[in-house]
């Protein structure tokens, strides 16, 4: 397809929403009209989830009641544990938690005993448990409780990972990371999401559609492969060479550049900050520069700048989180996210179905079988 005609819908308005802002002049990025900046310096993820889905921030005693019903809804089914201990230890984490949110539709399906709402939150309260109940028992073979009483999201994540509870640190970046990544207008994920509410299905299926488009580099999988590249330099010097090299091969560089910021990303300047705080020895120091040299060199070489993903993947390094857990905290964040679009889709609902430019052969005759 070429250009003009909007490849990958790049400046289509495809709908309309109420929960976000991206890249609008002047604003950056803002959920339900707050902004990023604010969020991510004073709220707890369970209050943005809050905020997303019900319009306005919560008071004191709607966020207490509304962590007390999250923290509450961190227990498994066990046949759903049954379901998690058959996955090998070989799966990605991405296809155990679309796993995981298949499994739980099938045994708490929405429905006129379960509203969408009550689903949004057992999703959002159960995705960690899933996610280390099956990282543990893959790993370690060890069964672990996941109905923790931790007072947050962040801290519950960390503590059924780390076996013990987190330091405070490290729990405080966890929740920013998570205000960070918890929505973001119509990108290709929130669309799936969105696409798949529109023919009426239910809310797993979509939550599962999100999930699987996420899943891919050029979107949410993306901080698991800057992980990768940064960890394949020795120093600043070596990843300017080496990422000189692939930009010459024309080869991309995960976590840079973005379809709709042009001049930088918001989200990254609190989670460079973080990640530089985080790390504490010499070797954290090291990838931290060499993260450094490479926006540099992005920058100087291409004008084209590190998203949210690039320096999420060092904040999570320096917090003993393995790299293949990087993209399923993204889809335990941006669940709240896609459930408010799931919501508010729903509210006015009409069938996602567009048309296409056919360029496929001119109309001809059908050959049976035995003539050809
Ligand atoms: N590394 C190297 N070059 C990049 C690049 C990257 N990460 N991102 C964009 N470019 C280049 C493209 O090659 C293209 O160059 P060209 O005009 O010479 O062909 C130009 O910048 C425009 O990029 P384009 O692919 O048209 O942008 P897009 O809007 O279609 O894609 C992304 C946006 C996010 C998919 C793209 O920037 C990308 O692939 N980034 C890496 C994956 C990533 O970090 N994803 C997470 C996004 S939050």
């Amino acid at each position: 397809m070429s250009a003009d005609k909007s490849g990958g819908l790049a400046g289509v308005v495809a709908g309309e929403t109420g929960i976000c802002t991206v890249g609008k002049a002047g604003l950056g990025l803002t959920y339900r009209g707050y902004s990023i900046n604010d969020l991510a310096e004073h709220a707890q993820f369970e209050e943005v989830a809050f905020l997303l889905l019900h319009g306005h921030l919560p008071s004191r005693a709607e966020l207490e009641a509304y962590s007390a019903r999250l923290i509450s809804q961190r227990g498994l089914p066990k046949e759903l544990r049954t379901v998690l201990e058959q996955l090998p230890a070989s799966a990605h984490p991405m296809d155990v938690l679309r796993t995981g949110c298949s499994a739980l539709g099938c045994l708490e399906p929405e429905g006129p005993d379960r509203a969408a709402l009550a689903v949004a939150n057992r999703l959002l309260a159960s995705f960690p448990s899933m996610l280390l109940y099956w990282h543990q028992f893959a790993q370690n073979g060890k069964r672990i409780e996941t109905q923790s009483d931790d007072p947050s999201m962040a801290a519950h994540f960390l503590h059924l990972l780390l076996g013990q509870p987190a330091e405070a640190g490290r729990v405080a970046a966890l929740n920013t990371s998570l205000v960070l990544y918890a929505e973001h207008e119509f990108n290709a994920s929130t669309f799936a999401a969105r696409v798949t509410t529109s023919t009426m299905a239910d809310f797993y299926s979509a939550i599962g559609a999100g999930i699987g488009a996420l899943r891919g580099p050029l979107h949410g999988g993306a901080n698991e492969w800057a992980m990768e590249l940064i960890q394949k330099f020795q120093s600043p010097d070596d990843a300017e060479a080496g990422v000189l090299e692939m930009l010459r091969r024309k080869e991309l560089i995960m976590g840079f550049g973005h379809r709709v910021y042009k001049k930088c990303d918001p989200r990254t300047a609190p989670i460079k900050e973080i990640a530089r705080k985080l790390a504490r020895n010499e070797a954290d120091r090291n990838l931290f520069a060499i993260g450094e040299r490479i926006e540099a060199v992005m920058w100087r070489e291409k004008s084209i700048f590190a998203n949210l993903d690039f320096f999420s993947a060092l904040a999570y390094h320096f917090s003993g989180i393995p790299t293949p857990l990087f993209t399923p905290i993204f889809v335990i964040s941006r669940t709240s996210g896609w459930a408010a679009h799931i919501l508010e889709q729903r509210a006015n609902n009409r069938l996602i179905r567009p048309t296409a430019e056919y360029t496929g052969p001119e109309p001809r005759a059908f050959v049976p079988l035995a003539q050809r």
